[in-house]
C-alpha cells in the first residue's frame, strides 16, 4: 500500500512480489539477467510509428511518441484552447428573459432543446468513453478522446447549470426523453448504435463487427455530433439573434466549438480506419442512416416548433439539417445524401467561430479568442 507520507519510500525498498502486479501485466522476456524486467518482442526497442494502428494495433499503447497520428495530438492541443466552465457566463438576463420576455412557444422551444441536449450529451460521453476509446490502439487517439469524455461531461454540467439557473423543474426536464416520443426517437436511434458496440465480446478482427463499429462511429461523429448537435443549437441561436437568452446561447457557442472538433476528429479517425483495414461501408446502409436521421430530426423539429417562433421555422431547421448532412458526407468522402439541399441559416456557421461573434456580443467570449484562430470545421 502506498504510504502517502512518504510516497517515494516504497520505490527505494525491494518490491514484494504481490505489489508488482501492474508491472507483471506487461509482457516480459525470459532472459532477465540484469535484475530489471524487459519488454518482450524486440526487447527494449522503442515503438516505431509505422507499427501503430488506429485499431487492432500490436505496438505498446503506453508509448506516446513517435506519433503515427500527429493530427490527433494537434486536436488535443487545440481542444485545450477552448476552455471554460458554465459558471464563467452570466445567466441573470436569461432568467429575466425566460420568465418575462419569451412567448409560450419560445419557452417550449427552449425547454425541449435543453431536454434533448442534456440526454444526448450523456450518450455522447458514454459512447466515446466506454465503447470507442478502449478499442483504439494508439495513445495519441485515446488522449484526445479522454479530453472529449471530459468535454461531454462539461456540456452536461452546462445544460444542468442553465436548467437550474432558469428554475426549471429538473426531474421533469431530465425525464422528457422518455415521455416525449419525438425526443425519444432520436435517443433510441443513438442507443441502438451504442448498444451494438458496447459489448465485451466484440472482435474487431471480424469483418462484420468492424463494419458495424465503423458505422456506429460514423453515426456518432457525422450525424449525432456533426448534424444533430450542430443543428440542435440553432433554435437557441435564433433567440440570441433577437437579443434573447444570450447567456444560454453563449454557453452553447462554446459547446458547439467542441462538437465541431469531435465531429472532425471522428471523421478523420473513421477515414484512417478505412485506410488501414480491409473494410468497405455499404452505400445503401449509409444512405439509410441519413434517411433515418432526417426522419427523426423532422419529427423532433415538428414537436419543438409545433407553434412557429419569430425568425425560425420547421422548414429552416429541416433544410439546414440536410445541408449540414451533405457537408458531413463530403468530409467523409462519401456521396451527398441530399443533393441540392440549400443553406437556410447562413449565420449558423458563424456561431462556431467565436472570433466573428465578438463583434455582435460584448461578452466573456472575447477573452477566449486565442482559439478563434483555429479552423473549426
Ligand atoms: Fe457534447
Ligand atoms: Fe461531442
Amino acid at each position: 500500500m502506498l504510504n502517502w507520507d512518504d510516497p517515494l519510500g516504497q520505490q527505494r525498498s525491494p518490491m514484494p512480489a504481490a505489489a508488482g502486479a501492474c508491472v507483471s501485466a506487461l509482457p516480459v522476456a525470459s532472459d532477465d539477467v540484469s535484475g530489471t524486467q524487459r519488454l518482450a518482442g524486440d526487447t527494449m526497442a522503442a515503438v516505431r510509428a509505422e507499427d501503430k494502428r488506429v485499431i487492432n494495433g500490436q505496438a505498446d499503447i503506453n508509448q506516446l511518441a513517435p506519433f503515427r497520428y500527429p493530427w490527433a495530438w494537434k486536436y488535443f492541443l487545440n481542444a485545450n484552447k477552448n476552455h471554460w466552465t458554465p459558471l464563467d457566463i452570466n445567466m441573470a438576463q436569461d432568467i429575466q428573459d425566460y420568465h418575462h420576455r419569451l412567448s409560450p412557444a419560445e419557452r417550449h422551444v427552449y425547454e425541449n432543446v435543453l431536454a434533448y441536449l442534456t440526454t444526448s450529451d450523456i450518450l455522447a460521453m458514454r459512447n466515446i468513453g466506454l465503447a470507442v476509446m478502449e478499442k483504439m490502439s494508439a495513445p495519441e487517439l485515446q488522449i484526445y478522446q479522454a479530453r472529449q469524455v471530459y468535454e461531454e461531461a462539461l456540456h452536461t454540467w452546462t445544460y444542468q447549470h442553465c436548467i437550474e439557473s432558469i428554475g426549471l423543474e429538473q426531474g421533469e426536464i431530465y425525464n422528457r426523453y422518455r415521455v416525449v416520443p419525438q425526443i425519444r426517437g432520436k435517443i433510441e436511434i443513438a442507443n441502438r448504435r451504442l448498444d451494438s458496440i458496447l459489448r465485451p465480446d466484440i472482435d474487431l478482427g471480424q469483418a462484420e463487427e468492424l463494419e458495424n463499429f465503423v458505422m456506429a462511429y460514423v453515426f456518432f461523429a457525422a450525424v449525432f455530433e456533426g448534424c444533430w448537435f450542430y443543428n440542435g443549437f440553432s433554435p437557441i441561436f435564433a433567440l440570441q439573434r433577437r437579443g434573447l437568452m444570450k447567456g444560454t446561447a453563449e454557453q452553447l457557442q462554446y459547446i458547439m466549438r467542441d462538437e465541431v472538433m469531435h465531429c472532425g476528429f471522428g471523421i478523420r479517425t473513421v477515414k484512417q480506419i478505412l485506410l488501414e483495414n480491409d473494410v468497405k461501408l455499404d452505400p445503401q446502409a449509409l444512405h439509410d442512416m441519413w434517411l433515418e436521421a432526417e426522419a427523426a430530426e423532422a419529427d423532433y423539429a415538428g414537436f419543438i416548433l409545433r407553434e412557429p417562433i419569430l425568425g425560425y421555422s420547421i422548414d429552416d431547421h429541416n433544410a439546414q439539417f440536410r445541408y449540414i448532412a451533405n457537408r458531413r458526407a463530403r468530409q467523409l468522402g462519401m456521396d451527398e445524401p441530399f443533393p441540392g439541399a440549400e443553406c437556410r441559416l447562413p449565420w449558423l456557421d458563424e456561431q462556431s467561430n467565436i472570433r466573428k461573434e465578438k463583434n455582435f456580443f460584448e461578452t466573456r467570449v472575447t477573452e477566449y479568442q486565442t482559439g478563434g484562430t483555429l479552423k473549426w470545421d
